[in-house]
């Protein structure tokens, strides 16, 4: 039997910047998941962890530890490889919710678990939510008979799966420990193992609009990350992608909705298209569905051209209970009460879109939230966002300001003001999003 490892020994020992056994870091993830160690205890390890770091085989010991607290979901009666995709986050984010279906339509299985947005970058959950009567609440038994049936379910975390994550994520937040790459790469790769996938795509953004803003430190989260698909003998891939301005022109989550299905109908804005092909093809290759990136991109491509993609897109929205007319007609989808043109005051070229000051307009309009328990408005947000390169006339268009109230648009439009430059010389579009791929 083993010795009881007493939480201040554990403390201290990683305090002392000593690395942690398996078995302590076993007995920190059991005492989160079944309350044996108090809130203070797990606080003091989890900023002794983020002083001091953790080495790979901690990492990887710890991931393992936070998958196993709960549920691993068993796929394995789905005859299909099951590869997932999972955002470290960015603004206009919105690629999951065409991937998956785009992807899933190439003969591969995608169970996707997905999370809600919080402080500056959006979820793919309240995005679908606007979709009405979309249900993202599955059962784990829910979630691989449709996986089974058609191929891909989107669908929130539950509470059996990861629970020790959600309590230290809950910890971290209001700890300060939550900018830690060993922390981060255990909390978002243990929730994905969990989900009984065979291997795993990331897309790691850096720049101001990501959860990273540095690329080497983002570069670092991603290499962490591949090595622990390694260490737990699931392939993982990792693509670094810039986020300095919003992805595509859509920032809130029915207007984001729509904009995905622009996408499945093949007129996606050129920079999401980009980092969906980019993704789609390493899940491709990642589950041998295709030879070369060369094959994948056509397969991806034929399935957006033939209609396949928005098929399948439709069959999980009628599983899921949410309304299918959002494909064929945007008013099906909800709408705000206010949209407004905001235009610029000077002639000349967009030089600057700055992702987080787009995205704290959307949330003061009310798309994300700044805490857990907030709710969303799905309606809000900015429509038809200029992007940088383009030229703009006095009095040109630079985005639509979708709002409930006159306040919001009003502060929403000193907001865009600020985040948005208009320069007199002639500036270049930015060159490529996708600016590595490591696995
Ligand atoms: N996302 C997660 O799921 N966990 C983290 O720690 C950070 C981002």
């Amino acid at each position: 039997m083993s010795a009881v490892l007493f939480p201040q020994h554990v403390i201290a020992r990683k305090r002392d910047g000593h690395a942690l056994t398996r078995e302590e870091i076993a007995a920190f993830v059991r005492g989160a998941t079944d309350g044996s160690w108090a809130d203070y205890q797990l606080s003091a390890l989890l900023m002794a962890i983020w002083l001091k770091g953790m080495t790979a085989e901690e990492t990887a010991a710890l991931t393992e530890a936070m998958m196993r607290s709960g549920t691993v979901a068993d796929l394995s009666s789905v005859p299909l490889p099951k590869v997932d995709k999972h955002s470290t986050g960015g603004v206009g984010d919105k690629v999951s919710i065409h991937l998956a279906p785009m992807v899933a339509s190439c003969g591969v299985a995608v169970p996707m678990i997905s999370g809600r947005g919080l402080g500056h970058t959006g979820g793919t959950l309240d995005k679908l939510e606007s979709i009405p009567g979309f249900r993202v609440n599955l059962t784990l038994p829910q979630y691989r008979d449709q996986v089974a049936r058609i191929g891909c379910a989107l669908i929130g975390q539950t509470a059996e799966l990861a629970p020790a994550d959600k309590k230290l994520y809950a910890l971290r937040d209001v700890t300060a420990t939550v900018e830690c790459i060993p922390l981060i790469c255990a909390s978002i790769m243990s929730k994905k193992l969990a989900e009984g996938i065979d291997a795993l795509v990331l897309d790691v953004k850096f720049g101001r609009g990501a959860f990273m803003a540095e690329k080497q430190r983002a570069r670092e989260l991603a290499q962490a990350m591949v090595a622990i698909g390694r260490s737990v003998g699931k392939p993982v891939r990792a693509v670094l992608t810039a986020m300095e301005q919003p992805l595509g022109r859509a920032v809130g989550n029915a207007l984001e909705v729509a904009e995905s299905v622009d996408c499945l109908k093949g007129a996606g804005p050129a920079d999401t298209m980009e980092v969906t092909y980019a993704l789609g093809e390493q899940m491709l290759l990642i589950t041998g569905a295709a030879p070369d990136a060369r094959a994948a991109r056509a397969r991806l491509e034929e399935a957006v051209r033939s209609g396949r993609a928005l098929a399948r897109f439709r069959e999980i929205i009628v599983a899921q209970g949410g309304d299918p007319r959002v494909l064929t007609d945007p008013s099906a989808l909800p709408r705000s009460a206010i949209a407004e043109p905001f235009v610029s005051r000077e002639g000349g070229w967009v030089s600057r879109v700055d992702a987080r000051g787009v995205a704290l307009a959307a949330l003061r309009l009310g798309a994300g939230r700044a805490r857990a328990e907030d709710r969303v408005d799905p309606a809000v947000g900015i429509s038809g966002l200029a992007k940088i390169g383009e030229r703009i006339p006095v009095g040109g268009l630079l985005g639509v300001i979708h709002a409930s109230d006159p306040a919001a648009a009003g502060e929403a439009r000193s907001m865009l003001a600020e985040a948005i430059t208009v320069g007199p010389a002639p500036c270049a579009a930015p060159g490529g999003l996708v600016d590595e791929i490591l696995s």
